[in-house]
């Protein structure tokens, strides 16, 4: 019998999240300090054949979707190789990107099967989004959502509303999904080390319902059946090709039903989200020993909700949100 991953409270873990390298061609203000990162040596980063070996053990022990992520995950070499590799497997595979280099890759795509493509996008300005990321690449990454959405793919656009940032755009995304079949997520902006957040940036799902009421009044939004694991609330304005959801881990967590794993680019579990632990599988593997123990052991001691954070209180606290990695590092 394959073992399931199951942490001290009983969930099964069935999702993992690689992000496949902590580098990107954009440099979203909110996801990387102003002084960038310090990177990894290149040795102690998973080289496609690691990242494809891990997974497949996950995968031995019941994982069914796997999300690939960055950094950006299109600039990692080889991800091709790894992509098609990972197409092999009895598993679901996604990925998040920002879009700038679909073009490239969408007969890998269509080819090898994979479908849920997640875009981040937080304006629909030209000029918003270069002050927004650092980089002039926004007419790269609508022509790329056109292209996808022309192609049938399920679009899901992540966009992180922003007090003083963008906020003021939340009614035009929902409007965007009018004759667009993409599915906008609005995802609450959260804490991670050096992204300066605080309480009164974040724009909470009661918020931007309160909005989308207000425009188009209650009756004419739908309220879409949630997913199982899902971690968004979806909605949908009577007669629009699209949808729009929030991701509520501020103001709403959803823990109690998270199946979610991620593996960093240096080979490193976290648990959550949030965790200040991480377990090396990187180094054993390279030891030639079995990975599946580390696994199980860095799962189980998974804390109940927001790697501890328990209260609203402890999630505003600069000691303990800090104590984490950037979010360019995790992955999302
Ligand atoms: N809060 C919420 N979402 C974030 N992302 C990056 N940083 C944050 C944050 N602090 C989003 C990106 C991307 C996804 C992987 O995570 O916009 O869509
Ligand atoms: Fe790159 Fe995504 Fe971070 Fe923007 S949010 S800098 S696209 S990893």
């Amino acid at each position: 019998m394959t073992p399931t991953i199951t942490d001290q409270f009983g969930r099964k873990h069935d999702y993992l999240r690689i992000s496949l390298t902590e580098r990107c061609n954009l440099r979203c203000v909110y996801c990387m300090p102003e002084n960038g990162i310090e990177l990894s040596e290149k040795e102690n980063l998973m080289t496609h054949e690691e990242v494809i070996s891990i997974a497949k053990t996950f995968v031995e022990m019941g994982v069914r979707k796997i999300r690939l992520t960055g950094g950006e995950p299109l600039i990692k070499k080889n991800v091709e190789k790894i992509i098609i590799e990972l197409t092999k497997l009895p598993i679901n595979l996604g990925i998040t990107t920002n879009g700038i280099l679909l073009d490239n890759y969408l007969e890998l795509f269509k080819k090898s099967g994979v479908k849920d493509i997640n875009i981040s996008l937080d304006t629909l300005k030209r000029e918003k989004f270069n002050s927004i990321t650092r980089r002039d690449y926004f007419d790269r990454v609508m022509n790329n959502i056109n292209l996808y959405e022309a192609n049938g793919f399920n679009i899901k656009i992540n966009n992180v509303l922003i007090k003083g940032m963008n906020e003021d755009e939340m009614l035009d995304f929902i409007e965007f999904t009018k004759n667009k079949n993409v599915a906008i997520r609005f995802i609450e902006f959260m804490p991670f080390n050096g992204n300066k957040w605080n309480t009164e940036k974040v724009v909470t799902l009661n918020e931007i319902l309160a909005a989308a009421e207000e425009r188009y009044s209650s009756e004419n939004i739908i309220k879409l059946k949630s997913k199982k694991n899902g971690t968004a609330k979806n909605f949908q304005i009577k007669g629009y090709k699209g949808s729009f959801g929030v991701i509520s881990t501020v103001s709403n967590p959803f823990c109690d039903s998270c199946n979610r794993i991620r593996l960093t680019a240096n080979g490193r579990i976290k648990n959550c989200l949030f965790s200040s632990t991480e377990t090396n599988l990187l180094a054993p593997l390279r030891e030639g020993k079995n990975i599946a123990p580390y696994i199980l052991e860095g799962v189980f001691h998974k804390f109940k909700t927001r790697g501890g954070m328990t209260s609203d209180k402890d999630f505003s606290d600069i000691e303990k949100n800090s104590n984490n990695r950037t979010m360019i590092t995790i992955g999302g």
